[in-house]
């Protein structure tokens, strides 16, 4: 590993992650002291990475004289970027109305469960990310959940494991 390497640093329980800082230094030399670049440089941070390293945060601030907090509001404000690794496969079971009344919660618990993890959690493996949602517009095949662009209607238990048992 080269010089420009760092270790994140992680607020969260989860392993810290080598974070090749090289990259970040090419996307900062074509932004440098634009303070308007500032969610261009987050979009092409998180393409490099596939999310934003808390590492990254205080270089990005110097390099385009932006505040640390700002580029902290930012990141809360657009949903689109995420400060935890993500999975190869993100898995988004559904919580709306049609879903729940056909036992929505449970099947969130169940891949819950399967995956040891909660709701906004990433697998140790970085196979599966995990999220719930309000609606995937497939409320004919209540309870449904997506894995990546692939939707899985009337789950079961049983069913859960065949779709999970896809990605391993
Ligand atoms: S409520 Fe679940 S797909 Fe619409």
């Amino acid at each position: 590993m080269s010089n420009a390497a760092a270790t994140a640093a992680n607020e969260h329980s989860q392993p810290e992650l080598q974070v090749d800082l090289s990259k970040l230094e090419a996307i900062l030399a074509r932004h440098r002291d634009h303070k308007g670049a500032l969610i261009p440089v987050l979009q092409e941070t998180q393409e490099a990475y596939g999310y934003v390293p808390r590492s990254t945060v205080p270089l990005i601030a110097r390099a385009l004289g932006v505040p640390v907090s700002k580029i902290y509001g930012v990141m809360t404000f657009y949903a689109q970027f995420h400060l935890e690794p993500r999975g190869r496969n993100v898995i988004r079971v559904c919580q709306g109305t049609a879903c729940h009344v056909r036992g929505g919660a449970a099947i969130l618990e169940e891949v819950s469960e399967q995956l040891h993890i909660q709701p906004g959690q990433t697998t140790p493996d970085l196979r599966f990310t995990l999220e719930r949602v309000a609606c995937l517009g497939a409320c004919g095949l209540a309870p449904a959940m997506m894995v990546n662009d692939t939707t899985y209607g009337r789950l079961t238990k049983k069913k859960i494991k065949e779709v999970l048992a896809k990605y391993e």
